[in-house]
């Protein structure tokens, strides 16, 4: 039996039971020897489970490492899923899933980041990506036509509200056009980019790249960072589990994607209940001017109504505006 297989077959003994379990029914079990059993130990714990051993008695597990596992987020989703893929260090998880759908990726697959070295936000920002403490995810979608991608993000926003209050019980709020808040600190991002043939305008790929701070502490931050981010660890005090929020915010979106049709208006519903940007004094830049006004209305596709100081009604469809009061 190859190692990595017999020592997930180990692993799964061992979460079998909440006592001991000895060595040698192990080795019995399947079909390996007692050193090859001691072997596979020695090896979950360099990966970071905490497993005892006691003499007479066996191996108990203890403790398993924050690693972020494709079954385990597979397990906690609530929807089929066309793959999960789980890799330790990419750049970017967008990056390398536009090259994934290129290759002929399924709509629906997933990739998720312990880390990235080169995250990337809206503008050209980067994206603060800690090892072991987010979840840096990108689902691949393939909506019909362009007129499916309004309000995608602004779906995927109120899908990731929907997914945090289900494991830590809180209710985030939304800052137009898609960043969530927990009081009041930015706690997730969203990045999607999309590729389109320029003469049919037929899409290709749509991108959605999802980036959570679960269990970030303040010094995981630049000191720039750390009036304006937050993490839901320092929300709730408790270590979140990745993997479940993972399966959450996953099923969450694409079950959302699905009825995306039928329900466009309920999603927006949610959306303007949560984004605290709507009833707002807004700044924001055009043309290389500064322009204030009230924020009126939220479009259908996500569009924020503004009226301006001199009375003009202005729609503001891409960019971002900062809120005065
Ligand atoms: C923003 O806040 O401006 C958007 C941030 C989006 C970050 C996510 S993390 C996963 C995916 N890969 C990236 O490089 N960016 C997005």
């Amino acid at each position: 039996m190859e190692m990595d297989m017999s020592k997930h077959r180990v692993l799964e003994k061992l979460r079998g039971s909440d006592d001991f379990v000895s060595g040698e029914s192990i080795s019995e079990i399947l079909g390996i020897s007692r050193a090859a059993v001691w072997k596979n130990v020695k090896l979950l714990r360099q990966e970071g489970y905490v497993i005892s051993s006691k003499t007479n008695r066996g191996y108990k597990l203890e403790a398993e490492p924050d690693i972020l596992e494709t079954e385990k987020i597979a397990a906690a989703a609530n929807c089929v899923i066309a793959g999960i893929h789980c890799c330790a260090s990419v750049d970017s998880t967008n990056n390398e899933l536009k090259k994934m759908a290129l290759e002929g990726a399924a709509e629906g697959t997933v990739l998720i980041a312990d880390h990235q070295t080169a995250g990337r936000g809206r503008f050209g920002r980067s994206f603060v990506s800690p090892k072991s403490r987010g979840i840096y995810m990108s689902i691949l979608l393939k909506p019909e036509s362009v007129a499916d991608i309004a309000g995608l993000t602004c779906m995927t926003a109120v899908a990731i509200c929907k997914a945090i209050k289900k494991v830590i019980d809180v209710e985030p709020d939304i800052k137009w056009p898609n960043d969530v808040l927990l009081g009041g600190k930015k706690v997730c991002g969203i990045l999607t980019e999309l590729s389109a043939e320029g003469e049919s305008g037929e899409i290709r790929y749509v991108v959605v790249g999802i980036g959570v701070n679960v269990n970030h502490r303040t010094e995981d931050f630049p000191k720039e960072l750390r009036d304006i981010a937050g993490s839901l660890y320092m929300t709730g005090g408790e270590t979140v589990d990745r993997n479940v929020l993972a399966g959450q915010l996953i099923s969450s979106v694409l079950n959302m994607y699905m009825n995306i049709n039928t329900e466009r208006s309920e999603y927006m519903d949610e959306y303007r209940r949560r984004c605290v940007t709507l009833g707002k004094t807004v700044e924001f830049y055009m043309e290389n001017r500064s322009f204030m006004g009230e924020v009126k209305e939220i479009e259908e596709d996500g569009a924020l109504v503004v009226r301006l100081e001199d009375g003009q009604r202005h729609v503001i469809r891409f960019g971002e505006v900062s809120i005065v009061n």
